[in-house]
């Protein structure tokens, strides 16, 4: 008997655990992994240490300690008008990745639809799949990664409970802009459908393109919600701790699953998450600019090595087709990442991790390169990539 529950069977392990291992065994520059390698900044550090000698060290409120939840709330005000009661609108979560869980759990029954942009970020459907929903794809298509409204039109019917949007998008770079969101938001109203957002890379955007909330267009404050974290923008991924922000109806289903998978979330990085979403606009501009500056010297990196780069609009990862670059016997996108890993000695992650078994040959020729490490690690990086075109 396998000890396995078939509700987990199918998951298998994924191919970053593959890579990360090869990375490590090949002494490879881990590109791969969407993980600064750099801390996050020092004040905010320093107010986790803060809490835990400030006796910040026992259960917080499962919905959230108040002062990180009235952050969340000015923090979504002072950048995006949004109005957000911390007291019913705001609850705390174990990073983005239970945020969504919980919405899952907490607003859709099994056999409803959840309408997914393919590729997809890779825990929604998992989620769903415990859940006992049914996901629904709808592809990202070509270089600029654009849907079919017709196609996208065609997703709604009378089970869908949800659409999830992760704007900027991880792996494609991709920005929902305010006319697709517009489309998104017209089939959510006639559907009254919800939609939940996944904004983890709200800070990291490109060539001054502007991050559009969902939540923000007409008719959407009462059927979205908003879910972000700390990990990217502050550079602590590890810390794991994120928010969903919502209308109270909402908020409190979420918060019947959350107060029965984690409870409540580590006091200490709460405290140190008020400081976070506090720091000056001078922080966030600096993080634009610092990412700006690593996707331009990456984007050059891999077209000299003579990879076809597809411009990320915003997150922290680049798209590539390799297809210029790697030898004859390279046959698809898990066969690249790890004959880069091993024989350049760069990691990369491949894209397939992110399609429906069906459709895994769409990204047979792709590779996304994260861009969040320190500038020694991307001059390493660049170093070995520059020998590729070479022969
Ligand atoms: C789109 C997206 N959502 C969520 C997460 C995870 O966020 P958290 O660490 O806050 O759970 C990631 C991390 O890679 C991500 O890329």
């Amino acid at each position: 008997m396998s000890a396995m529950a078939r509700r987990v069977a199918g998951f298998g392990t994924t191919v970053f655990v593959e890579i990360n291992a090869l990375a490590r065994e090949f002494s490879a520059i881990n590109l791969g992994q969407g993980a600064p390698d750099f801390d996050g900044p020092p004040e905010v550090l320093a107010a986790a240490v803060k809490a835990v000698n400030s006796d910040l060290n026992q259960y917080a409120p499962g919905i959230g300690m108040p002062a990180v939840r009235d952050a969340v709330a000015r923090h979504a005000e002072r950048f995006y008008g949004q109005r957000v009661d911390p007291e019913i609108n705001v609850l705390i979560t174990s990073g983005a990745t239970e945020a969504v869980f919980a919405a899952i759990l907490g607003l859709t029954d099994a056999g409803d639809e959840v309408i997914v942009f393919e590729p997809v970020y890779d825990s929604y459907v998992p989620n769903m799949v415990m859940a006992g929903v049914t996901p629904r794809y709808v592809p990202l298509r070509g270089d600029n990664w654009i849907f079919d409204p017709d196609e996208l039109a065609d997703a709604f019917n009378t089970r869908t409970r949800a659409i999830i949007v992760n704007t900027p998008q991880n792996p494609t770079g991709k920005v929902f802009s305010r006319d697709e969101l517009t489309v998104i938001a017209d089939l959510c109203t006639k559907h009254n459908v919800i939609a939940i957002t996944d904004e983890v890379y709200e800070h990291i955007l490109y060539d001054n393109l502007t991050h559009t909330r969902l939540a923000m267009l007409p008719g959407m404050a009462q059927r979205t919600l908003t879910i972000s974290s700390l990990g990217k923008t502050f550079s602590v991924t590890g810390w794991k701790v994120g928010w969903a922000i919502g209308d109270e109806e909402l908020v409190n289903a979420v918060n019947r699953a959350h107060q029965f998978i984690t409870f409540a979330v580590s006091s200490p990085l709460q405290a140190a998450a008020t400081t976070a979403l506090s720091l000056p606009s001078t922080f966030f501009n600096h993080l634009r600019a610092t990412y700006q500056a690593k996707r331009d010297r990456m984007v050059d990196v891999l077209q000299k090595a003579g990879f076809k780069v597809l411009q990320p609009q915003g997150s922290y990862f680049i798209m590539v087709d390799w297809r210029g670059v790697a030898p004859a016997r390279v046959e698809d996108d898990v066969v690249f990442a790890r004959w880069l890993t091993k024989d350049v000695g760069v990691a990369c992650i491949p894209p397939s991790a992110f399609y429906q078994e069906s459709n895994k040959h769409l990204s047979k020729y792709l590779a996304r390169f994260a861009v969040c490490k320190s500038d020694e690690t991307l001059a390493a990086a660049a170093e070995r990539l520059s020998r590729l075109g070479k022969g």
